[in-house]
Protein backbone atom coordinates (compact mmCIF):
# COMPACT_ATOMS: atom_id res chain seq x y z
CA UNK A 1 0.00 0.00 0.00
CA UNK A 2 1.44 3.71 -0.44
CA UNK A 3 2.56 5.40 2.37
CA UNK A 4 1.39 8.79 1.61
CA UNK A 5 -1.88 7.39 0.71
CA UNK A 6 -2.25 6.67 4.27
CA UNK A 7 -2.49 9.84 5.08
CA UNK A 8 -6.22 10.97 4.45
CA UNK A 9 -6.29 13.66 7.68
CA UNK A 10 -9.88 12.68 7.72
CA UNK A 11 -10.25 9.17 8.37
CA UNK A 12 -6.41 7.95 8.33
CA UNK A 13 -7.22 5.60 6.03
CA UNK A 14 -5.44 4.91 2.11
CA UNK A 15 -6.38 7.19 -0.50
CA UNK A 16 -6.73 5.26 -3.49
CA UNK A 17 -8.89 2.65 -1.89
CA UNK A 18 -10.94 4.37 0.28
CA UNK A 19 -11.86 7.08 -3.14
CA UNK A 20 -11.73 4.83 -5.70
CA UNK A 21 -13.69 1.67 -3.77
CA UNK A 22 -13.87 -1.35 -6.68
CA UNK A 23 -12.26 1.03 -9.07
CA UNK A 24 -8.40 0.99 -7.00
CA UNK A 25 -7.06 -2.23 -8.49
CA UNK A 26 -8.12 -0.39 -12.17
CA UNK A 27 -4.83 1.43 -11.56
CA UNK A 28 -1.47 -0.41 -12.36
CA UNK A 29 0.71 0.03 -9.11
CA UNK A 30 4.30 -0.93 -9.72
CA UNK A 31 7.53 -0.19 -7.36
CA UNK A 32 5.78 2.82 -5.94
CA UNK A 33 4.73 3.95 -9.45
CA UNK A 34 1.16 3.97 -11.26
CA UNK A 35 1.98 1.65 -14.26
CA UNK A 36 0.39 1.25 -17.58
CA UNK A 37 1.29 -2.56 -18.93
CA UNK A 38 4.35 -2.49 -15.97
CA UNK A 39 5.88 0.65 -17.21
CA UNK A 40 5.55 4.04 -15.22
CA UNK A 41 2.56 5.74 -16.55
CA UNK A 42 4.85 9.17 -16.72
CA UNK A 43 7.04 7.18 -19.21
CA UNK A 44 4.67 6.22 -21.83
CA UNK A 45 2.48 9.48 -21.48
CA UNK A 46 3.85 12.23 -24.07
CA UNK A 47 3.20 15.18 -22.29
CA UNK A 48 1.10 16.73 -19.34
CA UNK A 49 -1.25 18.08 -18.29
CA UNK A 50 -3.13 15.88 -19.71
CA UNK A 51 -6.48 13.63 -18.29
CA UNK A 52 -5.91 9.45 -18.85
CA UNK A 53 -9.14 7.72 -19.09
CA UNK A 54 -9.01 3.86 -18.45
CA UNK A 55 -10.93 1.44 -20.38
CA UNK A 56 -10.37 -1.19 -17.38
CA UNK A 57 -12.28 1.13 -15.26
CA UNK A 58 -14.88 2.01 -17.43
CA UNK A 59 -15.69 -1.36 -17.59
CA UNK A 60 -15.30 -2.35 -13.86
CA UNK A 61 -17.46 0.59 -13.11
CA UNK A 62 -20.54 -0.58 -15.27
CA UNK A 63 -19.76 -4.01 -14.41
CA UNK A 64 -20.71 -3.13 -10.68
CA UNK A 65 -23.36 -1.52 -11.31
CA UNK A 66 -25.35 -3.75 -13.59
CA UNK A 67 -24.24 -6.57 -10.78
CA UNK A 68 -26.44 -4.39 -8.37
CA UNK A 69 -29.12 -3.71 -10.55
CA UNK A 70 -32.22 -6.35 -11.71
CA UNK A 71 -31.35 -7.35 -15.62
CA UNK A 72 -34.65 -5.23 -16.71
CA UNK A 73 -33.23 -2.33 -15.71
CA UNK A 74 -30.75 -0.44 -17.92
CA UNK A 75 -28.20 2.23 -18.08
CA UNK A 76 -27.64 5.48 -19.78
CA UNK A 77 -25.07 7.32 -19.89
CA UNK A 78 -25.45 11.40 -19.43
CA UNK A 79 -22.84 12.34 -22.09
CA UNK A 80 -22.48 15.86 -20.63
CA UNK A 81 -20.03 14.03 -17.88
CA UNK A 82 -17.82 13.59 -20.49
CA UNK A 83 -18.37 13.66 -24.49
CA UNK A 84 -13.89 12.59 -25.20
CA UNK A 85 -15.58 11.08 -28.65
CA UNK A 86 -12.87 7.51 -27.65
CA UNK A 87 -14.60 7.11 -24.20
CA UNK A 88 -18.41 7.38 -25.16
CA UNK A 89 -17.24 5.25 -27.98
CA UNK A 90 -15.79 2.86 -25.36
CA UNK A 91 -18.92 3.49 -23.45
CA UNK A 92 -21.54 2.08 -26.36
CA UNK A 93 -20.81 -1.58 -25.92
CA UNK A 94 -21.22 -1.11 -21.79
CA UNK A 95 -24.54 0.82 -21.66
CA UNK A 96 -28.26 0.30 -23.10
CA UNK A 97 -28.59 4.46 -24.49
CA UNK A 98 -27.31 7.77 -23.66
CA UNK A 99 -28.50 11.01 -22.88
CA UNK A 100 -27.55 14.31 -24.86
CA UNK A 101 -27.61 18.06 -23.80
CA UNK A 102 -27.25 19.00 -27.28
CA UNK A 103 -27.19 18.45 -30.80
CA UNK A 104 -23.36 17.37 -31.13
CA UNK A 105 -24.00 15.12 -28.23
CA UNK A 106 -26.98 13.67 -30.23
CA UNK A 107 -24.82 13.27 -33.46
CA UNK A 108 -22.04 11.74 -31.38
CA UNK A 109 -24.54 9.22 -29.84
CA UNK A 110 -26.71 8.74 -32.86
CA UNK A 111 -23.21 7.74 -34.77
CA UNK A 112 -22.47 4.96 -32.73
CA UNK A 113 -25.49 3.85 -31.06
CA UNK A 114 -27.01 0.33 -32.02
CA UNK A 115 -30.99 0.30 -32.67
CA UNK A 116 -31.53 -1.46 -29.91
CA UNK A 117 -30.18 1.05 -27.74
CA UNK A 118 -32.17 4.28 -26.92
CA UNK A 119 -30.97 8.16 -27.39
CA UNK A 120 -32.81 11.13 -25.35
CA UNK A 121 -32.01 14.70 -25.55
CA UNK A 122 -32.96 17.30 -21.61
CA UNK A 123 -31.94 20.74 -21.29
CA UNK A 124 -34.37 23.69 -20.73
CA UNK A 125 -33.65 26.16 -24.36
CA UNK A 126 -33.57 22.93 -27.19
CA UNK A 127 -32.84 25.06 -29.80
CA UNK A 128 -35.15 24.41 -33.57
CA UNK A 129 -32.68 22.74 -34.96
CA UNK A 130 -32.64 20.57 -31.75
CA UNK A 131 -36.06 19.74 -32.08
CA UNK A 132 -35.93 18.56 -35.54
CA UNK A 133 -32.89 16.38 -35.52
CA UNK A 134 -34.48 14.45 -32.54
CA UNK A 135 -37.53 13.91 -34.25
CA UNK A 136 -35.78 12.80 -37.26
CA UNK A 137 -33.13 10.86 -35.45
CA UNK A 138 -36.37 9.07 -33.67
CA UNK A 139 -34.63 10.19 -30.59
CA UNK A 140 -36.86 11.06 -27.31
CA UNK A 141 -37.25 14.72 -25.87
CA UNK A 142 -37.35 15.50 -22.36
CA UNK A 143 -39.96 18.01 -22.21
CA UNK A 144 -38.62 20.86 -19.96
CA UNK A 145 -42.05 22.99 -20.20
CA UNK A 146 -45.44 23.42 -21.22
CA UNK A 147 -44.21 26.09 -24.21
CA UNK A 148 -41.28 23.59 -25.34
CA UNK A 149 -44.37 21.17 -26.29
CA UNK A 150 -45.77 23.53 -27.96
CA UNK A 151 -42.38 24.23 -29.86
CA UNK A 152 -42.28 20.16 -30.63
CA UNK A 153 -45.69 20.25 -32.16
CA UNK A 154 -44.50 23.29 -34.63
CA UNK A 155 -41.34 20.85 -35.13
CA UNK A 156 -43.57 17.74 -35.75
CA UNK A 157 -45.74 19.44 -38.01
CA UNK A 158 -42.10 21.09 -40.25
CA UNK A 159 -40.61 17.83 -40.18
CA UNK A 160 -43.69 15.73 -41.41
CA UNK A 161 -42.94 13.46 -38.74
CA UNK A 162 -44.30 12.70 -35.10
CA UNK A 163 -42.07 13.43 -31.95
CA UNK A 164 -41.10 11.05 -29.27
CA UNK A 165 -41.59 13.22 -26.12
CA UNK A 166 -41.30 12.29 -22.67
CA UNK A 167 -42.22 15.01 -20.17
CA UNK A 168 -39.31 15.85 -17.88
CA UNK A 169 -40.95 16.20 -13.92
CA UNK A 170 -39.62 18.91 -11.70
CA UNK A 171 -40.44 16.88 -8.16
CA UNK A 172 -41.62 18.09 -5.14
CA UNK A 173 -38.73 17.19 -3.53
CA UNK A 174 -34.99 17.05 -3.89
CA UNK A 175 -32.57 14.64 -3.56
CA UNK A 176 -31.04 14.84 0.29
CA UNK A 177 -27.79 15.48 0.00
CA UNK A 178 -26.81 16.04 -3.30
CA UNK A 179 -24.12 18.01 -4.75
CA UNK A 180 -26.83 19.53 -7.50
CA UNK A 181 -30.43 19.51 -6.78
CA UNK A 182 -32.10 19.19 -9.43
CA UNK A 183 -35.68 19.09 -8.32
CA UNK A 184 -38.13 20.36 -5.47
CA UNK A 185 -39.05 24.44 -5.98
CA UNK A 186 -38.55 26.29 -8.71
CA UNK A 187 -36.77 25.16 -11.01
CA UNK A 188 -35.58 25.86 -14.85
CA UNK A 189 -36.00 21.95 -14.99
CA UNK A 190 -38.79 20.08 -16.48
CA UNK A 191 -42.37 20.51 -15.31
CA UNK A 192 -43.56 21.10 -12.21
CA UNK A 193 -45.28 17.64 -10.80
CA UNK A 194 -48.49 19.54 -9.69
CA UNK A 195 -48.96 20.33 -13.81
CA UNK A 196 -47.90 16.66 -15.03
CA UNK A 197 -51.33 14.94 -14.17
CA UNK A 198 -53.49 17.74 -16.84
CA UNK A 199 -51.30 17.16 -19.57
CA UNK A 200 -51.36 13.47 -18.85
CA UNK A 201 -55.16 14.31 -19.33
CA UNK A 202 -54.27 15.80 -22.29
CA UNK A 203 -52.04 13.02 -24.24
CA UNK A 204 -54.97 13.05 -27.32
CA UNK A 205 -54.54 16.57 -28.06
CA UNK A 206 -51.00 15.96 -27.31
CA UNK A 207 -50.88 13.14 -30.16
CA UNK A 208 -53.37 15.14 -32.68
CA UNK A 209 -50.47 17.91 -32.58
CA UNK A 210 -47.81 15.20 -33.42
CA UNK A 211 -46.75 14.37 -29.66
CA UNK A 212 -46.26 10.48 -29.15
CA UNK A 213 -45.98 10.75 -25.31
CA UNK A 214 -43.48 8.02 -24.87
CA UNK A 215 -42.69 7.99 -20.73
CA UNK A 216 -41.06 10.47 -18.16
CA UNK A 217 -38.15 11.65 -17.27
CA UNK A 218 -37.28 11.93 -13.50
CA UNK A 219 -34.15 13.72 -12.45
CA UNK A 220 -34.44 15.22 -9.05
CA UNK A 221 -30.31 15.87 -8.11
CA UNK A 222 -26.65 14.30 -8.35
CA UNK A 223 -23.79 13.45 -6.75
CA UNK A 224 -25.14 11.81 -3.69
CA UNK A 225 -23.42 9.74 -1.73
CA UNK A 226 -26.38 8.91 0.97
CA UNK A 227 -27.98 5.63 0.37
CA UNK A 228 -31.50 6.46 2.56
CA UNK A 229 -31.22 9.30 0.08
CA UNK A 230 -31.53 7.95 -3.19
CA UNK A 231 -33.89 4.76 -1.38
CA UNK A 232 -36.29 8.00 -0.38
CA UNK A 233 -36.14 10.05 -3.32
CA UNK A 234 -36.64 6.71 -5.93
CA UNK A 235 -39.86 5.65 -3.07
CA UNK A 236 -40.92 9.39 -3.95
CA UNK A 237 -41.26 8.90 -7.83
CA UNK A 238 -42.81 5.09 -7.62
CA UNK A 239 -45.42 7.04 -5.20
CA UNK A 240 -46.00 9.90 -7.84
CA UNK A 241 -46.20 7.35 -10.48
CA UNK A 242 -48.87 5.47 -8.83
CA UNK A 243 -50.39 8.24 -8.05
CA UNK A 244 -50.78 9.57 -11.77
CA UNK A 245 -51.58 6.21 -12.86
CA UNK A 246 -54.45 6.36 -10.37
CA UNK A 247 -55.83 10.02 -11.45
CA UNK A 248 -54.80 9.90 -15.02
CA UNK A 249 -54.72 6.04 -15.93
CA UNK A 250 -51.12 7.00 -17.65
CA UNK A 251 -48.44 4.46 -17.26
CA UNK A 252 -45.14 5.19 -18.81
CA UNK A 253 -43.95 2.97 -21.56
CA UNK A 254 -40.94 4.59 -21.09
CA UNK A 255 -38.72 5.68 -17.95
CA UNK A 256 -35.46 7.26 -17.53
CA UNK A 257 -35.06 7.69 -13.68
CA UNK A 258 -31.41 9.88 -12.56
CA UNK A 259 -30.76 8.20 -9.27
CA UNK A 260 -27.80 11.00 -8.50
CA UNK A 261 -25.06 8.38 -7.75
CA UNK A 262 -22.42 10.72 -6.42
CA UNK A 263 -18.53 9.78 -6.06
CA UNK A 264 -16.13 9.87 -3.55
CA UNK A 265 -13.93 13.17 -4.12
CA UNK A 266 -13.30 14.63 -0.65
CA UNK A 267 -11.19 13.44 2.30
CA UNK A 268 -13.78 11.83 4.28
CA UNK A 269 -16.13 11.10 1.35
CA UNK A 270 -16.92 7.17 1.60
CA UNK A 271 -17.84 5.49 -2.21
CA UNK A 272 -21.50 4.59 -2.38
CA UNK A 273 -22.24 0.86 -1.78
CA UNK A 274 -24.16 -0.73 -4.10
CA UNK A 275 -24.57 -3.78 -2.14
CA UNK A 276 -26.73 -1.26 -0.02
CA UNK A 277 -28.65 -0.06 -3.06
CA UNK A 278 -29.58 -3.55 -4.21
CA UNK A 279 -32.35 -3.97 -2.66
CA UNK A 280 -34.22 -0.47 -3.48
CA UNK A 281 -33.35 -0.82 -7.16
CA UNK A 282 -35.06 -4.55 -6.77
CA UNK A 283 -37.71 -3.10 -4.69
CA UNK A 284 -38.17 -0.12 -7.97
CA UNK A 285 -38.15 -3.27 -10.79
CA UNK A 286 -40.62 -4.65 -8.30
CA UNK A 287 -43.17 -1.74 -8.36
CA UNK A 288 -42.57 -0.74 -11.71
CA UNK A 289 -43.74 -4.28 -13.04
CA UNK A 290 -46.73 -4.64 -10.77
CA UNK A 291 -47.86 -0.56 -12.36
CA UNK A 292 -46.85 -1.77 -15.96
CA UNK A 293 -49.26 -4.95 -15.23
CA UNK A 294 -51.92 -2.65 -14.15
CA UNK A 295 -51.56 -0.38 -17.31
CA UNK A 296 -51.56 -3.15 -19.51
CA UNK A 297 -47.56 -1.77 -20.89
CA UNK A 298 -44.24 -3.21 -19.80
CA UNK A 299 -42.24 -0.33 -18.39
CA UNK A 300 -39.09 -0.08 -19.92
CA UNK A 301 -36.68 1.73 -17.27
CA UNK A 302 -33.36 3.08 -17.79
CA UNK A 303 -31.00 4.60 -14.69
CA UNK A 304 -29.63 7.26 -16.31
CA UNK A 305 -26.45 8.80 -15.14
CA UNK A 306 -22.95 10.42 -15.61
CA UNK A 307 -20.14 10.81 -13.00
CA UNK A 308 -20.77 7.35 -11.32
CA UNK A 309 -19.77 6.03 -14.89
CA UNK A 310 -16.62 8.07 -15.65
CA UNK A 311 -15.56 9.44 -12.89
CA UNK A 312 -12.78 6.82 -11.15
CA UNK A 313 -11.65 6.16 -14.67
CA UNK A 314 -9.66 9.32 -15.03
CA UNK A 315 -6.80 10.99 -13.82
CA UNK A 316 -5.65 14.44 -14.44
CA UNK A 317 -2.04 14.82 -15.11
CA UNK A 318 0.41 17.69 -14.24
CA UNK A 319 3.87 18.21 -13.87
CA UNK A 320 5.39 20.24 -10.69
CA UNK A 321 7.36 23.35 -12.79
CA UNK A 322 8.56 25.04 -9.53
CA UNK A 323 9.11 24.63 -5.98
CA UNK A 324 8.85 27.93 -3.51
CA UNK A 325 8.40 29.29 -0.18
CA UNK A 326 6.43 32.08 0.60
CA UNK A 327 6.45 33.35 4.09
CA UNK A 328 6.49 29.43 5.89
CA UNK A 329 4.44 27.89 3.12
CA UNK A 330 5.42 25.32 0.59
CA UNK A 331 3.70 25.58 -2.70
CA UNK A 332 4.07 23.58 -6.04
CA UNK A 333 3.29 25.14 -9.03
CA UNK A 334 1.91 22.84 -11.76
CA UNK A 335 1.62 23.42 -15.20
CA UNK A 336 -1.95 22.21 -15.19
CA UNK A 337 -4.63 24.02 -13.37
CA UNK A 338 -8.46 25.00 -13.09
CA UNK A 339 -8.71 26.14 -16.91
CA UNK A 340 -8.69 22.35 -17.78
CA UNK A 341 -9.92 21.34 -14.18
CA UNK A 342 -12.34 24.22 -12.97
CA UNK A 343 -14.10 21.31 -10.36
CA UNK A 344 -10.62 20.41 -8.49
CA UNK A 345 -10.03 24.60 -8.29
CA UNK A 346 -14.07 24.59 -6.41
CA UNK A 347 -15.03 26.77 -8.84
CA UNK A 348 -17.48 24.00 -10.39
CA UNK A 349 -20.49 24.33 -8.02
CA UNK A 350 -18.83 23.95 -4.55
CA UNK A 351 -19.91 25.89 -1.96
CA UNK A 352 -16.11 25.88 -0.08
CA UNK A 353 -13.45 24.46 -2.33
CA UNK A 354 -11.97 20.82 -0.19
CA UNK A 355 -8.65 19.14 -1.39
CA UNK A 356 -9.15 16.40 -4.03
CA UNK A 357 -7.17 13.14 -4.20
CA UNK A 358 -3.95 14.02 -5.66
CA UNK A 359 -1.23 11.59 -5.98
CA UNK A 360 2.58 11.04 -6.06
CA UNK A 361 2.60 9.08 -9.33
CA UNK A 362 5.67 7.61 -9.24
CA UNK A 363 6.26 8.27 -5.72
CA UNK A 364 3.29 5.98 -4.17
CA UNK A 365 5.74 4.24 -1.51
CA UNK A 366 6.99 7.67 -0.22
CA UNK A 367 6.10 8.98 3.08
CA UNK A 368 3.86 12.01 3.24
CA UNK A 369 6.29 13.81 5.27
CA UNK A 370 5.29 17.43 3.58
CA UNK A 371 2.03 19.33 3.75
CA UNK A 372 1.95 22.02 1.05
CA UNK A 373 -0.67 24.00 -1.30
CA UNK A 374 -0.54 22.95 -5.00
CA UNK A 375 -1.32 25.67 -7.29
CA UNK A 376 -1.91 26.20 -11.27
CA UNK A 377 -0.17 28.47 -13.44
CA UNK A 378 -2.93 31.36 -14.03
CA UNK A 379 -2.36 34.44 -12.46
CA UNK A 380 -4.93 34.43 -10.46
CA UNK A 381 -5.69 33.07 -7.13
CA UNK A 382 -8.80 30.63 -8.05
CA UNK A 383 -6.55 28.34 -9.53
CA UNK A 384 -5.97 25.87 -6.72
CA UNK A 385 -5.40 22.56 -7.05
CA UNK A 386 -4.69 21.22 -3.64
CA UNK A 387 -4.41 23.10 -0.09
CA UNK A 388 -2.89 21.92 2.97
CA UNK A 389 -2.39 18.78 0.68
CA UNK A 390 -0.10 15.98 2.51
CA UNK A 391 2.37 14.75 -0.27
CA UNK A 392 5.87 13.40 -0.38
CA UNK A 393 8.99 16.21 -1.10
CA UNK A 394 8.32 16.74 -4.59
CA UNK A 395 10.59 19.00 -6.85
CA UNK A 396 10.25 20.53 -10.38
CA UNK A 397 9.65 17.55 -13.19
CA UNK A 398 7.53 15.52 -10.78
CA UNK A 399 4.47 14.35 -11.77
CA UNK A 400 1.19 14.36 -9.80
CA UNK A 401 -2.33 12.91 -10.50
CA UNK A 402 -5.69 13.90 -9.50
CA UNK A 403 -8.01 10.79 -9.23
CA UNK A 404 -11.60 10.98 -9.67
CA UNK A 405 -11.15 13.04 -12.21
CA UNK A 406 -13.27 11.31 -15.64
CA UNK A 407 -16.35 13.16 -15.06
CA UNK A 408 -16.99 17.12 -15.86
CA UNK A 409 -13.12 17.80 -17.01
CA UNK A 410 -11.71 19.04 -19.63
CA UNK A 411 -15.56 20.18 -21.00
CA UNK A 412 -16.30 21.60 -18.16
CA UNK A 413 -13.43 23.97 -17.85
CA UNK A 414 -12.52 27.77 -19.44
CA UNK A 415 -10.17 26.63 -21.77
CA UNK A 416 -9.61 29.37 -22.92
CA UNK A 417 -8.89 31.51 -19.85
CA UNK A 418 -5.55 32.99 -20.51
CA UNK A 419 -5.64 31.87 -23.59
CA UNK A 420 -3.22 29.11 -22.60
CA UNK A 421 -3.04 25.45 -24.59
CA UNK A 422 -6.25 23.15 -24.43
CA UNK A 423 -5.35 19.85 -22.44
CA UNK A 424 -4.76 16.56 -24.40
CA UNK A 425 -6.93 13.66 -23.59
CA UNK A 426 -6.09 9.60 -23.60
CA UNK A 427 -7.99 6.57 -23.57
CA UNK A 428 -6.07 3.55 -22.61
C1 LIG B 1 -30.80 15.59 -16.86
C2 LIG B 1 -29.50 15.11 -16.34
N1 LIG B 1 -29.17 13.82 -16.50
C3 LIG B 1 -27.99 13.35 -16.04
C4 LIG B 1 -27.09 14.15 -15.41
C5 LIG B 1 -25.80 13.56 -14.96
O1 LIG B 1 -25.58 13.68 -13.60
P1 LIG B 1 -24.39 12.86 -12.93
O2 LIG B 1 -23.18 13.07 -13.78
O3 LIG B 1 -24.24 13.44 -11.58
O4 LIG B 1 -24.78 11.43 -12.91
C6 LIG B 1 -27.39 15.51 -15.20
C7 LIG B 1 -26.46 16.39 -14.50
O5 LIG B 1 -26.62 17.53 -14.30
C8 LIG B 1 -28.63 16.00 -15.69
O6 LIG B 1 -28.97 17.28 -15.55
Amino acid sequence: MAKHDTLDPATGEAILERTLGPLADCWGRENGYLSIDGQPLSARLPQTPAYLYSRRCLDTAVASLRSALPDSIGIHYAIKANPFPPLVRHLAGLVDGFDCASLDEMKLAAGISEPTQKISIAGPAKSRAEHRYAIEAGITINAESVGELERIMVAARTTGRRARVALRVNPPFALKGSGMHMGGGARPFGIDSEVIPSLLDQRDTLAEGGIDLVGLHLFAGSQSLDVEAIVATLDGWTELLHEWHQTTGFTPAELIIGPGLGVAYHPGDRPLDLDRLAPAFARLDEQLAALGQRGGTPIDTRLEMGRFLVAGAGIYLTRVVDRKISRGTTYLVCDGGMHHHLALSGNLGAVLRRNWPVIAVDHLDDEANETVDVAGPLCTPLDVLGKGQPLPALAPGDWLGVLQSGAYGASASPAGFLSRAPVTEYLI
